[in-house]
């Protein structure tokens, strides 16, 4: 016979109370486990919507960049924000774009292209490049003109920074692809950038001291 917690052992009890009572140990146990696995688990593992993904990426303020590249002889223009530097030594950056876009099939194409970093000006043309079916004949209406690097990349004029890069590797992941690309020259000017968060346009406030 066991002694179960908090029923203290009696010579007149019979088996059938200790099986009763070790039962209801075992559901009270259960329940706990429950109540535990609820309180402390369940939180980390509740899907995540795809607003709330979303909500928590705008929450992550960015610089804005344009892709560009040479599309039979014309300019053709992505607004990115997915870019990051990725090494050093080689210098690496990458962009992650999506698989629909058009851009996706020029850089694969290409396997070269521009990243310019847009300035404090340059709202119109962060919402000119991200407009779908655009075409390039309307890109001088919103200040956005170009000159060419010697590999015939177009350079986004007044741009904060140009980086010419050399497509390294391609790596898809989910419905976008990660292009990951070697940095062959850059330029950059002095001004402030124009900035992304909360799914707004916004400018740079004062460094913190
Ligand atoms: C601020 C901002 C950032 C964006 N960043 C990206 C990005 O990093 N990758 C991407 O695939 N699309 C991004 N987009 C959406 C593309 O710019 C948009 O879908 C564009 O029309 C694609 O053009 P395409 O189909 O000619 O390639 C962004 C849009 C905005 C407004």
């Amino acid at each position: 016979m066991r002694c179960a917690k908090g029923a203290p052992w009696h010579p007149d009890r019979d088996s059938a109370a200790d099986a009763r009572e070790e039962t209801e140990n075992v559901v009270t146990y259960r329940w706990l486990v429950d109540i535990f696995h609820w309180r402390v688990f369940e939180p980390f593992t509740m899907s995540v919507t795809q607003a709330e993904f979303r909500r928590a990426l705008a929450s992550f303020a960015t610089g804005i960049t344009v892709i560009t590249l040479d599309s039979d002889d014309e300019v053709h223009g992505m607004t990115a924000n997915a870019f990051t530097s990725v090494s050093l030594d080689p210098m690496l950056v990458l962009v992650c774009v999506d698989q629909k876009a058009t851009t996706h099939a020029h850089l694969h194409a290409k396997k070269r292209f521009g990243v310019n970093v847009l300035a404090e000006n340059h709202r119109a043309i962060s919402e000119y490049y991200a407009r779908p079916g655009r075409t390039h004949d309307r890109a001088e209406e919103v200040g956005a003109t170009f000159e060419r690097t010697e590999h015939g990349t177009p350079v986004l004029c007044g741009a904060l920074a140009y980086l010419e890069c050399r497509l390294h590797s391609a790596q898809d992941a989910g419905d976008h692809t990660i292009f990951i690309a070697e940095v062959e020259d850059v330029v950059v000017r002095d001004g402030d950038p124009l900035l992304y968060f909360g799914s707004k346009y916004r400018k740079i406030g004062s460094p913190l001291n």
